[in-house]
């Protein structure tokens, strides 16, 4: 069942029940106010005949009195304390015979209402006893026929079915209309939130309110954006991936072509050779490079941080890596300031302070110096990679980090990298939940920053 339909009937039934209670209530009270009115006027009557019987009581005033209600809708038949009939206005019917029989005891002066049954009964009545003090007691019976009431009821239950109706009509077309207007933005979000699962992304929802399904509309739009964004970029980094891929295969094919024929000195086969071996090293660091960073976007990945002091760890690095750079003719430099706890996965910080050194290599010319400078600044711990090299063209400084992004997009053959070293580096500085900056001069140098917290926990790391 549609949304609209439910919610409607369930307002629909709400408001049904609600109204047939309170018409039900108010039926009651005006039936039963106008037959109190009418007993009530019926008793005034009979005490005004009361009244004129005591003062005097004659046939004359008798006669007279019953004279005067054949002209009204109401009936007065006056009896002897015995109950005999004295007088009365119209021919005793069963319905007044019934009344008669009724016991009278003990009426109070003004009388009481004797019948007030106007529903099974043909006549309402009231009883008033009169004394004119010379012996003639008796008492004035006053009765109104139902036939009037109940045609005055018909009328009535006539005019509340026609209110009944016309409210019905009404809540039928005020619930329809406040339908359309709530569930026409649902429908339109359903039918994008469709497109989007079939994987149309280019659905635009309109925003029809400021409340929440505004905000909802807002929301499956930034959705659908996120989406389409999300596809393009991934066709992007699969196409650049392939072109990144065609390159070291397409030296390795040919390589092996040339590498096959007969004619060629062995020693330009281990020359080929080699080069065949360094192209599919290209590969398996592309790959690794890839897979890592997969790993990272399926949360795969885990950090176990733990509280080094940060000389010891960054030390034996250091150690390692200086090796490297004097044997490329290259200076590298230790500064570490002070005595500091912070919290890391010392594997994965490894990894991150061995890329940025091997870009400082990489990107330098020969006999420059790179220098990891650690210091604290406004209650951080600062790691600074510097180095002399060639710098990044403040244009491209924005994108060093993404994927697959490199400064010299032609890859020359001896810094072969892929640009996926930035994008891991700093998805693990944040997944470490520190950041990692870069500032350069273009032709003077660069310089990457990473921030991190400082750590009050013992340490657990001795170098
Ligand atoms: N220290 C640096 N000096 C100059 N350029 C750099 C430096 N580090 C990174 N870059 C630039 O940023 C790009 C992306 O770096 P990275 O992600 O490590 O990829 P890769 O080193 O595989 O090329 C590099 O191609 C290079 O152009
Ligand atoms: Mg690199």
């Amino acid at each position: 069942m549609k949304f609209s339909i439910k919610l409607g009937l369930w307002f629909f039934i709400c408001i049904l029940v609600i109204e047939s209670v309170s018409m039900l209530f108010l039926h009651k009270n005006v039936v039963h106010s106008l037959v109190n009115e009418e007993l009530h006027s019926l008793q005034a009557r009979g005490n005004s005949h009361r009244d004129v019987l005591e003062m005097s009581y004659t046939s004359e005033t008798l006669h007279h009195i019953a004279m005067m209600e054949t002209q009204t809708d109401t009936e007065v038949v006056i009896t002897n304390l015995k109950g005999s009939v004295v007088e009365a206005s119209r021919k005793i019917d069963p319905g007044i015979q019934y009344i008669l029989e009724i016991e009278v005891d003990a009426p109070p002066r003004n009388g009481y209402i004797i019948q007030a049954d106007w529903k099974d009964q043909q006549y309402i009545s009231t009883v008033s006893p009169f004394d004119d003090g010379a012996g003639n007691q008796g008492y004035v019976y006053m009765l109104k026929s139902n036939d009037h009431i109940q045609a005055f009821i018909a009328k009535l239950n006539h005019h509340f079915l026609i209110a009944i109706v016309l409210i019905l009509v009404f809540l039928l077309v005020t619930i329809i209309f406040l339908l359309k207007v709530l569930t026409s933005p649902l429908v339109s979000m359903k039918e994008a939130t469709k497109k989007l699962s079939n994987g149309d992304f280019s659905v635009t929802v309109p925003v029809m309110s400021n409340d929440e399904i505004g905000e909802l509309s807002k929301s499956i739009q930034l959705l659908a954006n996120d989406l389409s964004y999300l596809k393009k970029e991934r066709n992007e980094f699969l196409a650049s991936i392939s072109h990144e891929l065609r390159t070291p295969l397409t030296y390795i094919k040919g390589y092996a072509d040339i590498g096959k024929r007969k004619t060629i000195t062995e020693e330009e086969r281990i020359n080929y050779m080699n080069i065949i071996h360094e192209e599919s090293e290209n590969v398996h660091q592309l790959l690794h490079e890839l897979f890592e960073l997969a790993k990272i976007d399926e949360n795969m990945f885990t950090i176990q941080k733990m509280p080094i002091n940060i000389k010891d760890f960054l030390f034996p690095i250091y150690e390692k890596a200086r090796h490297v750079f004097l044997a490329q003719g290259h200076q590298l430099e230790l500064v570490c300031r002070g005595e500091w706890r912070v919290e890391i996965d010392p594997r994965r910080f490894e990894q991150i302070i061995l890329n940025l050194l091997d870009n400082a290599l990489k990107y330098s010319s020969e006999k420059s110096l790179t220098k990891i400078d650690v210091y604290k600044e406004n209650q951080e711990i600062l790691i600074a990679i510097s180095d002399q090299g060639q710098g990044i063209p403040s244009e491209d400084l924005p994108y060093v980090f993404n994927r697959l992004f490199r400064v010299d997009k032609s890859r020359s053959r001896l810094t072969g990298g892929f640009g996926l070293g930035l994008a891991i580096v700093k998805e693990i500085v944040e997944a470490h939940s520190a950041r990692i900056s870069v500032d350069s001069e273009f032709g003077e140098g660069t310089c990457f920053t990473i921030r991190l917290k400082e750590s009050f926990h013992e340490d657990s790391f001795t170098h």
